[in-house]
């Protein structure tokens, strides 16, 4: 068993599976499997083994194997981050700015504000500028140690639009350096075209969902299911489509409002259930049966100003949870997942290391990639970030900082300016 790299002296955590290939909930929501002066080898992009003490050096290198001595730094599984919008242009500056006078965030959408606003301006970017905008933030997910990253289409909202941007993600994800996995928001607001004929728009939601599976242009589907935006109800033929195309379903649920889609992303077997700050109980045990990851965004709740989704409610209801930047220019415009666990700490009350559990292993399930990613064992892509500490508890505590020091996405250093 060859090696061509090999990180050695860490704090590992090598967040392996426990008994089950499953995600993280309840009492081992915060078990990072940390291994002290731990070493972990890789070749061609995959884990080959992991160890402690000297054990690496009966390994067989390759001749120009890489041999890192991180002197008692973290070493741990890359990021994985299962919610964002980066396909946008523009910002909202005079939104952002509203709302913290008061302005409601449903309210500006309604009066064709908010969502619209960044379709607007996306619709009049050319595909080169939306594709470099894309390509910058995707480079500056990667330094920030996200070695896996979600990303939705959502301002086109016509059906044509969504295709173009969904095309624009295509070549964005084929030339970057991280995995990139695609998610058709065909269900963002109703475009205003449309304003008077919802069951039109759906019908071509769920034709758009047959081309979308066809063209192999994204893995998932999502709609923002919400007061005043899509019910339930009309959420339920384009998931069929979905399910009869192959591609998951994934939903903004009860993110302002309890609507009920948290119970409803688990009758339907979503991936997973995001946002979920207003989730009933009945809500939480759907998830928990079905061991469906929600996924909390404490970015919007604090860039909005509602009251963030109370982790701790999940963890005692036994739900895996996950976290994500939700990056985007409305409700979410933060940086790098270091971030998104700060703020899942100090907003929405993971410990440090259920935050970490959930912006890698319980992430990497919520993309349907639990088995691929999201841990360090033997077999998994050689995603792995060094951080710029012994302890990696300070992700949570020195909000800000630059802690990641080195990414490797699959076995290739990708922070590298
Ligand atoms: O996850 N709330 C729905 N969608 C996004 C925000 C979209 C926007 O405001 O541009 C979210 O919060
Ligand atoms: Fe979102």
């Amino acid at each position: 068993m060859e090696a061509d790299l090999v990180l050695r002296r860490a704090r590992l955590l090598t967040c392996a599976p426990l008994a089950e290939e499953k995600p993280r909930s309840g009492h081992a929501a915060a078990d990072v499997g940390a291994v002290a002066d731990g070493w972990v080898a890789a070749r061609d992009g995959v884990v080959t083994a992991t160890g402690h003490g000297d054990g690496w050096e009966a390994l067989e290198r390759s001749i120009d194997a890489r041999v890192v001595d991180v002197e008692g730094r973290v070493v741990m599984p890359g990021f994985v981050d299962p919610h964002t919008h980066l396909c946008y242009a523009g910002e909202r500056w005079d939104e952002f700015a509203a709302r913290r006078s008061g302005a409601d965030y449903l309210a500006v959408l309604e009066r064709g504000g908010g969502i619209h606003a960044t379709v607007r301006a996306t619709r009049d970017a050319s595909d080169e500028a939306l594709l470099a905008l894309l390509r910058r933030r995707i480079a500056d997910a990667a330094v920030a140690g996200t070695t896996t990253l979600e990303v939705k289409s959502g301002y086109g909202l016509e059906p044509e639009e969504e295709l173009r941007q969904l095309r624009v993600i295509a070549r964005a994800r084929a030339s970057a350096p991280i995995d990139v996995a695609p998610t058709y928001l065909g269900m963002h607001a109703l475009p205003t075209r449309h304003a008077d004929d919802r069951r039109a728009f759906l019908h071509e939601v769920v034709r758009t969902v047959r081309i979308v599976a066809e063209e192999g242009l994204a893995e998932a589907v999502d709609a923002f299911v919400e007061k005043g935006v899509f019910e339930t109800e009309e959420v339920r033929p384009v998931a069929k489509a979905a399910r009869d195309a192959g591609l998951a379903l994934v939903l903004h649920a009860d993110q302002l409002n309890d609507v009920g889609a948290t119970e409803f992303a688990a009758r339907m077997r979503a991936r997973s259930a995001d946002h979920v700050a207003n989730a009933s109980a009945d809500g939480l045990r759907a998830l928990a049966r079905a061991a469906i990851p929600a996924v909390l965004l404490p970015g919007s709740a604090f860039f909005v100003g509602y009251p963030p989704p109370d982790a701790r409610r999940f963890v005692a209801a036994d739900v895996p949870v996950a976290i994500a930047t939700d990056h985007n220019p409305g409700t979410s415009p933060l940086e790098g997942m270091p971030t998104a666990i700060a703020l899942a700490v100090g907003l929405c009350g993971l410990t440090p290391h259920q935050a970490i559990v959930a912006a890698t292993i319980n992430a990497a399930h919520a993309l349907g990639r639990g088995a691929r990613t999201g841990a360090l064992v033997k077999g998994r892509r050689a995603d792995v970030v060094v951080l710029e500490t012994d302890d990696e508890r300070e992700l949570a505590y020195r909000l800000g900082a630059r802690l990641v020091a080195q990414v490797y996405a699959s076995g290739r250093r990708v922070d590298a300016a």
